[in-house]
């Protein structure tokens, strides 16, 4: 299988870091690529009992042999990577196997200051981003006004460039939101000091991959995000600005559809949420809490905690759909031992009306109150599971109905957050 896509199903966190290290430990993954989004990610992996987490490096840096590719749908701020690959060294991760399309945008300072300031702006209207400059950059992008990796390379242009990226910004900053407008000069010296370090490590990732494929090398895409915050098909505006969805992948990356293989969906044996936006099956009540406690559930990137909420088969329905998804890798489901019955989301009631798919308009959506179906549960601890046969009847009929309900097939299921604490699907 040479070309594998692992993607967020639900509104990120699902364990897609999990998920991404598993496969390139089990089979022999080539090269590890991140596709969409930047720094604002969080990813996971638990090695032999030692906590990693990545932001922008994709998660297979961690596995020795694996080539890490940033592709052109990325952006990228040098600062947050040298930060984190430096950090990765300093404990003893090589980290030398890093490539970074010459196409990708960057993040430069004044992308996270214009981002903190329209959040502010927003007041209780905001998005809840990470503050991290991920929509301001990919706005630029769209607005042809971006900086691109290989615009360092060539101090005139990049000039040039951030000067004109400042132009209305800064009348924005000075005039509406009343901050100190940006120094252009000053930008580009940030960027421009960022251009030595970079520029081994740049290369066309299009091509790079294109050839890869041609030769037999298993690819795997790993996601970043998830499915409900892509910017056409999550909760829009209460989203990411990127496409996470697995078509992104092919815009992201420079490869066709025709060339992938396997979409796996990563989620979560029940949802969280980080940030603002609607989330129908969200708890307010002890449940929640306990999830939340249980589960973990605070923000790998920004500390802040998660929403929690019932597993919502209408979002895995959808996300199947959308994605075109060929398996899922349900994880956390150790969380939910001990409930005596746990509820699913098979439906929404709008307004009156059952829905079975996810409603047409956002307006709807908000409107969704979950209609539930009681599972049993089982009583006891699972983490030490290591085949399907060995869990409780009840987590194997909680894993079947899942499976049902959600629309595709389940590869496997998490029952800790280490390496090993998988369980295949049989
Ligand atoms: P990502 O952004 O999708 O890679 O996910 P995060 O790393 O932000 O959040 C997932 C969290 O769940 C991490 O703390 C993982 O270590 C943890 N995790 C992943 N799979 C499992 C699992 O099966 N059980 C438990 N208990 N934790 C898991
Ligand atoms: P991983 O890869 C969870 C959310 C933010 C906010 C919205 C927009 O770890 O699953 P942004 O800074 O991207 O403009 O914020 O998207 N968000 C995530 N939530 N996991 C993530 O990544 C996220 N990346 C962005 O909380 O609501
Ligand atoms: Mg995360």
């Amino acid at each position: 299988m040479p070309a594998i896509v692992i993607l967020g199903a639900q509104w990120g966190d699902e364990g897609k870091g999990k998920a991404t290290d598993l496969l390139a430990t089990n089979d022999t993954i080539d090269y590890c690529v991140r596709t969409s989004g930047g720094h604002n990610a969080g990813h996971t992996i638990v090695v032999n009992g030692e906590k990693f987490a990545t932001h922008l490096l994709p998660s297979g840096i961690l596995t020795p042999g694996c080539t890490s590719v940033i592709a052109n749908g990325v952006v990228i701020s040098p600062e947050a990577l040298f930060r984190e690959l430096d950090a990765l060294q300093a404990r003893g991760v090589a980290a030398d196997n890093l490539v970074i399309s010459a196409n990708a945008h960057v993040i430069a300072s004044y992308h996270s200051t214009i981002d903190k300031v329209t959040e502010r702006f927003l007041g209780a209207s905001k998005i809840g981003t990470t503050g991290r400059g991920i929509g301001p950059a990919y706005a630029d992008k769209i607005n042809r006004i971006g900086i691109r990796v290989a615009d360092l390379f060539d101090e005139s242009i990049l000039r040039l460039k951030v000067e004109a990226a400042l132009d209305v910004r800064n009348h924005l900053l000075a005039k509406v939101y009343n901050r100190r407008a940006i120094n252009p000069r000053e930008a580009a010296d940030e960027l421009l000091s960022y251009a030595d370090r970079l520029r081994p490590m740049v290369a066309d990732t299009s091509l790079l991959l294109n050839d890869a494929l041609d030769r037999g090398k298993t690819v795997l895409f790993e996601g970043a995000q998830a499915t409900m915050l892509d910017v056409d098909h999550g909760t829009y505006p209460f989203v990411t600005s990127s496409s996470p969805v697995a078509g992104g992948v092919c815009t992201g990356a420079g490869i066709g559809p025709t060339r992938i293989d396997r979409v796996i969906g990563v989620i979560k044996a029940y949802t969280t949420r980080v940030g603002s936006g609607p989330f129908p099956t969200e708890l307010f009540d002890a449940d929640g809490e306990r999830l939340w406690d249980v589960g973990g559930e605070v923000g790998v990137s920004t500390g802040r905690n998660r929403r929690c909420g019932w597993y919502d088969s209408v979002v895995a329905r959808y996300a199947t759909r959308v994605n075109g998804l060929t398996e899922l890798f349900l994880t956390k489901l150790d969380v939910l031992s001990g409930w005596e019955t746990i509820p699913v989301c098979v439906a929404y009631d709008v307004d009156g009306e059952r829905h079975e798919e996810m409603p047409m308009t956002q307006t709807e959506f908000h409107h969704a109150t979950p209609i539930y179906e009681q599972l049993p549960g089982w009583g006891i601890d699972i983490s030490g599971c290591r085949s399907f046969g060995e869990l409780p009847a009840n987590a194997r009929a909680y894993v079947r109905a899942l499976e049902d309900l959600s629309g595709t097939s389940f590869w496997a299921v998490g029952v800790g957050p280490g390496r090993e604490q998988t369980v295949v699907v049989s």
